[in-house]
């Protein structure tokens, strides 16, 4: 097939792991006979370094008419006055509500091989794993900001609309899984929970073989960590969602493991892993990249419905991440193109079988 991908590499490390899963893309492209054309733009601190704005129009143009974008990361101290005019992390937002992304996919899944450098015992990381589905494009960050002297707000507004879409995506990737879905809101207090919890519980009743609970988020915070198990599909609103990922990213053991993927109603997609532009770590080429290889192969299943080579993808960096090598949030010593290097052999390993053995259609290659 032919695909057309945006890539916006960022800051910090977004354009070290960027490139790892770039490389990837087009070895699934060179071994399964598909045409992917790529084309960089800028957004984020480098977009206002040199155009002055974080989400360029012609970046937003592009975006609209690719198939599938993939993003590194924005942001860093660089951009980080608290009276500057604009931010990074505003094109970043102003690209998520312009393409309608409005389902944040986080999927967490622990590998056991790294079960030593979670904060969890392993006893505890036995079969987890866990589908958040973030609400993307409403909430707080989207609300009225005003700010005088001495008080500042932003409004925290949700439609019987924005919860419901996102409600209906949940439901349906539950049917898809363990068909459990929890819903995560703060009704005891916000009247925005409340739309929420009542939104989801009436849409329930058209899926009727989902098991649904709902939970405050407080205690959902907690739970994460005494049974994390417990879960199947998560579906909450923008905030909370930020926070529990990046909570459940601890669980796996690295910020740098986890991907997402941000869908609207039709197949374009924005790709990122849930990691920051790690200002800490940049440009010495440590960063994880498996958290955007990842992300490449949600591209691949959701924008390019090619679930195979996704398979094969995920498959190739599941082998990594046991056999090594690592990158020194993981313990190892390894840097990011080492990684990228490995994942690259495992996948070609993987699909040169599949060509030799399996059956022809089921072959990534068929
Ligand atoms: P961060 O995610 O950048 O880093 C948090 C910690 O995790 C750091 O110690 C960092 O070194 C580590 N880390 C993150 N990614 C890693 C990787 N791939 N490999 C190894 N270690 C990794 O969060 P932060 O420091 O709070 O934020 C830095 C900047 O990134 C801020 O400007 C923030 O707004 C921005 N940010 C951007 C995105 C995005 O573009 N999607 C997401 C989160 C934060
Ligand atoms: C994320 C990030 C962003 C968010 C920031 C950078 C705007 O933390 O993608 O998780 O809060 O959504
Ligand atoms: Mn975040």
């Amino acid at each position: 097939m032919k695909a057309h991908i945006v890539t916006l590499p960022g800051d910090g490390v977004g354009p070290e792991v960027t490139a790892a899963a770039v490389t990837v893309l087009r070895a699934v492209a060179g071994h399964c006979q598909h045409e992917f054309t790529f084309e960089e733009h800028l957004l984020g601190g480098c977009a206002i370094d040199a155009t002055g704005e974080p989400l360029p129009a012609v970046t937003l143009a592009a975006c609209k008419k690719a198939d599938a974008v993939l993003l590194g990361a924005v942001g860093g101290p660089k951009w980080s006055d608290p009276n500057a005019k604009v931010r990074p992390e505003q094109g970043l937002l102003g690209l998520r509500a312009a393409l309608g992304v409005y389902a944040n996919l986080r999927p967490l899944t622990v590998h056991l091989a790294l079960a030593q450098l979670s904060p969890l015992k392993n006893e505890k990381l036995q079969g987890v794993d866990v589908l958040f589905v973030r609400e993307l494009t409403g909430g707080a960050y989207f609300g009225a900001k005003t700010r005088t002297a001495d008080t500042a707000a932003d409004e925290c507004k949700y439609t019987v609309a924005e919860v419901e879409r996102v409600t209906r995506r949940a439901f349906e990737l539950a049917q898809g899984r363990r068909r459990h879905l929890t819903s995560v809101d703060k009704a005891n207090v916000l009247e925005t929970s409340r739309l929420w919890r009542s939104t989801v519980t009436r849409i329930a009743a058209d899926y009727p073989d989902v098991k649904l609970e709902h939970q405050l988020v407080d205690s959902m915070a907690m739970l994460l960590l005494t049974r994390p198990d417990s879960y199947d599909v998560v579906v909450t609103e923008n905030l909370f969602g930020d926070i529990l990922t990046d909570e459940a990213a601890a669980l796996a053991g690295s910020l740098g493991l986890l991907p997402s993927a941000s869908l609207g109603d039709g197949t374009r997609g924005l790709y990122e892993p849930i990691h920051g532009s790690a200002p800490d770590i940049a440009g010495q080429g440590v960063a994880n990249p498996i958290g955007a290889i990842l992300s490449a192969a949600l591209l691949l299943r959701h924008s390019l419905g090619l679930a195979e080579e996704a398979a094969h993808v995920e498959a190739a960096v599941e082998r990594v991440l046991r056999d090594g090598p690592r990158t020194c949030d993981l313990g190892g010593k390894a840097g990011t193109a080492k990684v990228c290097d490995a994942v690259l052999s495992a996948f070609a390993g993987r699909v040169s079988a599949d060509a030799m053995y399996a059956e022809p259609v089921n072959s990534c290659c068929g």
